[in-house]
């Protein structure tokens, strides 16, 4: 946190021109440099002005912050964004991909996509020739997963051996928030109902990754989840693409609530987190997002700040 600006630009070098589309794109020291940069733009410490860049915006599923996170990121950075929903573009008539990543690419200098498959992701990556963000994909969301740790280390300071609990649905989120915790140091300890586990390949790979000794670990308990926990985070029961399971899943996940009882077990001084959007009364109550150790807002904000830095590290600009 206290690193200086030129020590933070020389971890951040690898980055240039590089995509991100896992959490595991970013190396240990990537990351927790992206995670100072952050807090060096939020704190008004660092400006930084890429002069006039173009972030073209690809998004297949609805958005609010991540789309107006990324929109105020690039203005903020001197840039531009063009949004190339999909319905209005040629894609939404069958355009090849190989061709709409090579043509984005003579036009923008960046682009952030949210779809449904990463290996949609992994195919645009392949064909443009400009960095690509994954803007939350089926299988991750890895620029929440970095203002999710801003969040905590603002809250609670130095990464390294605080404990994250998610409880809830094994989904994009806890992916992230598995590999990109491992890489700082973070236990994660994942609560979910049997049938609703992460993908074991993410957990061997989040295992794999680990640093400071963190672990990384699925349970049943919610209760024993977020025992000494100093972060307690949930999301929806039904992502995008999986409405039609809700009803299903609202049964399977019915003791999976983060409500004020669940918080008291976790460490007293634990913060709420959600990415959002939330269902009250589902997987969290209006009680825990209003209370006073919710921290929800600040986390929405500080995916802007987070994306600010991945930008200027992906486009050089340090
Ligand atoms: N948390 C998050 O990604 O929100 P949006 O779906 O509104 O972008
Ligand atoms: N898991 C959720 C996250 C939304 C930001 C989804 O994919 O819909």
């Amino acid at each position: 946190m206290t690193m200086a600006v030129e020590e933070v630009a020389a971890s951040l070098i690898g980055l240039r021109g590089r995509d991100y589309l896992s959490s595991a794109d970013g190396s240990v020291s990537e990351t927790t440099a992206l995670l100072t940069l952050a807090a060096q733009l939020k704190s008004g410490d660092r400006q930084i002005d890429l002069g006039n860049r173009i972030l073209g915006l690809i998004f297949t599923k609805a958005s609010t912050r991540t789309r107006v996170s990324f929109q105020v990121a690039m203005a903020r950075l001197g840039g531009q964004t063009i949004d190339l929903n999909p319905t209005v573009t040629q894609l939404g008539r069958g355009e090849p991909l190989r061709d709409t990543a090579r043509v984005l690419s003579r036009y923008c200098d960046v682009l952030a996509i949210r779809t449904f498959a990463q290996q949609e992701l992994v195919d645009y990556a392949h064909w443009a020739s400009v960095p690509v963000i994954n803007a939350l994909t089926d299988l991750e969301h890895p620029c929440q997963a970095l203002a999710d740790f801003l969040t905590m280390q603002e809250e609670h300071g130095e990464l390294p051996g605080q404990t994250l609990a998610y409880i809830g649905d094994g989904n994009n989120v806890a992916h992230s928030l598995m590999i990109c915790g491992a890489l700082l140091g973070v236990n994660i300890c994942i609560s979910c109902p049997e049938g609703f586990e992460p993908l074991s390949g993410v957990l061997e790979q989040a295992r794999s990754l680990a640093q400071h000794d963190a672990t990384i670990e699925v349970l049943t308990d919610p209760v024993q989840a977020v025992a000494g926990a100093q972060a307690v985070y949930t999301d929806v029961w039904a992502s995008m693409g999986q409405e039609q399971e809700q009803m299903e899943r609202e049964s399977a996940f019915a003791s999976f609530c983060v409500d004020q009882a669940l918080m008291d077990h976790a460490a007293k001084d634990a913060i709420a987190l959600h990415c959002l959007p939330a269902h009250r009364g589902e997987e969290i109550t209006a009680e825990v997002i209003e209370g006073a150790s919710s921290r929800i807002f600040d986390q929405a904000e500080n995916r802007l700040h987070a994306q600010q830095a991945l930008l200027a590290a992906l486009m050089g600009g340090l």
